[in-house]
C-alpha cells in the first residue's frame, strides 16, 4: 500500500466503473438501484484517499509540487463525481462539470504515470 500503486489503481478503478454504473441506472429511471451504488462510491472515494495519501507521506519528498498537484486534482475529480451524479439526479445542468471531470482526469493520468512509483509510459 505504501509502495506500489496496485490498490491505489484498484479503488480509482472501481470508483469510476461505480460512477458510470450510477449515471446508467438513473438513465433507466432505477433511482433506487442508483442511490445504492451511489453510496458504494462514496465509500471508494474514502478507499480512494485513503490510498492515494499513504502514498503521498511516504513518497511526496521527491517532488512535493507535483504530488501536491497529484493529491489536489484526486480530490478535485471526485468533488466532480459528486457534482455531477447530484446534479443529474435533481435533473440539473452538469456541462461544466464534465469538462473539469475530463480536465481532472487527464492531469491525474498524466502526472500519476509520470511520477516515479508504477508505471511510466511517458519516461
Ligand atoms: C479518482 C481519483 C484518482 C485517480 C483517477 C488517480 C490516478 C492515479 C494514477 C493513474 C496513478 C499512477 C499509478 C501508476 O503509475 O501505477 C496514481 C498514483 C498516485 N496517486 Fe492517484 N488518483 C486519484 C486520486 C488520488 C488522491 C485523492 C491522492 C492523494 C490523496 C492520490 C495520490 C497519488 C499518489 C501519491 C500516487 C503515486 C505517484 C507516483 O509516485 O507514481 N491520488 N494515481
Amino acid at each position: 500500500m505504501f509502495d506500489t500503486t496496485h490498490a491505489h489503481i484498484t479503488t480509482w478503478a472501481i470508483a469510476l466503473i461505480l460512477f458510470f454504473v450510477a449515471l446508467g441506472l438513473h438513465n433507466s429511471g432505477k433511482e433506487k438501484a442508483r442511490k445504492i451504488v451511489h453510496m458504494t462510491l462514496r465509500l471508494f472515494y474514502l478507499l480512494i484517499i485513503l490510498t492515494g495519501a499513504l502514498l503521498f507521506w511516504k513518497h511526496q519528498g521527491i517532488n512535493p509540487a507535483l504530488y501536491g498537484i497529484k493529491a489536489l486534482a484526486g480530490i478535485w475529480i471526485i468533488a466532480m463525481f459528486e457534482m455531477i451524479l447530484v446534479r443529474t439526479s435533481k435533473g440539473e445542468k452538469t456541462g461544466a462539470f464534465w469538462v473539469q471531470f475530463i480536465i481532472a482526469l487527464l492531469v491525474l493520468l498524466y502526472l500519476g504515470l509520470r511520477l516515479p512509483l508504477g508505471f511510466h509510459p511517458f519516461a
